[in-house]
């Protein structure tokens, strides 16, 4: 499949499953607003990493859409959360007013909070083997918990208004970029049944890819127009946040997303033959836009 076509399948996928139920329902202000941050677009980049990842290891596509829906799920409740007004406080997101914005704030967290959990569940009611399951609920919950996203969304706020060190700052968007994007690639072996060569090439793949995403994302925060990044520009500054550009100057911040990129080829190649998507994409997101 091309990009474009995996994006229509999630979207699709996503769709159905958050298809209104009934509007009478005495939950469907809380559904409203799931479906509202959920449905408002994203480029799909986890998911992709997932149903991907799952065909180069020799999976089923088909049988792993509910395992990439459950990230795109769980990636979308972080973003929910990370633009509250004790987070980030950003009102613009994904090209629409922000969650909270729209929902309120209670609203807003509820819907983040039934969002993880229909992750895990929707990943827990697949139709893959028990063990597959398994296996990427724990990557999952990894890379989201303590050591994952919410321990580094701990750190970034912990650490606003002060000068960190490299070593901090990288401790931070490992945790809140890298965990998840590692655990896509993990998650899409772990649906195919995929050998530890395998996971340990889609781990390297998925840190190296990571580490560059957040690059791009400080350097997108300076560079870009709201109207082209769908989120308001500024916003890290704002905040006093800790990023590559205010640490290492926006120069830097492009050497490396182009060394990391090449990088993360090379890892993926240690494990897989049928590399080209991977690579291209890859590619494609070092130079991102949005
Ligand atoms: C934004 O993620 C948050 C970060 C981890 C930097 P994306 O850039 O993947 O956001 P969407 O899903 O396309 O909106
Ligand atoms: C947050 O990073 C990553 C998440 C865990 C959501 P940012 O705060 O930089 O993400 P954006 O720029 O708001 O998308
Ligand atoms: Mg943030
Ligand atoms: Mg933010
Ligand atoms: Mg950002």
């Amino acid at each position: 499949m091309t990009a474009q076509e995996y994006k229509e399948r999630i979207d699709r996928a996503l769709a159905e499953y958050f298809a209104p139920r009934g509007e009478q329902l005495p939950t469907a202000g809380l559904a409203e607003a799931m479906r509202y941050s959920l449905l408002a677009g994203g480029k799909r980049i986890r998911p992709m990493l997932v149903l991907e990842f799952c065909r180069i290891a020799g999976g089923d596509i088909e049988a792993a859409l509910p395992v990439a829906c459950a990230i795109e799920m769980l990636h979308t409740y972080s973003l929910i959360h990370d633009d509250l007004p004790c987070m980030d406080n950003d009102d613009l997101r994904r090209g629409r007013p922000t969650n909270h914005v729209v929902y309120g704030e209670c609203t807003a967290t509820l819907a983040g909070d039934a969002l993880q959990a229909e992750a895990f569940g929707t990943i827990l009611r697949s139709s893959l083997a028990p063990d597959r399951r398994a296996a990427c609920a724990e990557d999952l919950a990894n890379a989201v918990g303590l050591d994952g996203m919410c321990g580094g969304q701990y750190l970034d706020m912990i650490g606003e208004g002060k000068r960190l060190s490299e070593t901090e700052l990288d401790a931070i968007n490992t945790r809140k970029t890298g965990a998840l994007l590692i655990a896509a690639c993990r998650m899409g072996v772990h649906a195919a049944g995929g050998s530890e060569r395998q996971l340990e090439a889609a781990a390297r793949y998925g840190a190296a890819i990571g580490v560059a995403f957040q690059l791009r994302d400080d350097v997108l925060d300076v560079t870009s127009t709201e109207a082209e990044l769908g989120k308001p520009i500024g916003s890290d500054a704002q905040e006093g946040k800790n990023t590559y550009v205010s640490l290492v100057g926006m120069a830097e911040c492009e050497q490396r997303i182009l060394c990391l990129t090449e990088a993360a080829k090379h890892a993926l190649a240690e494990g897989f033959t049928d590399t080209a998507f991977l690579d291209k994409l890859a590619d494609s997101m070092a130079v991102r836009k949005n």
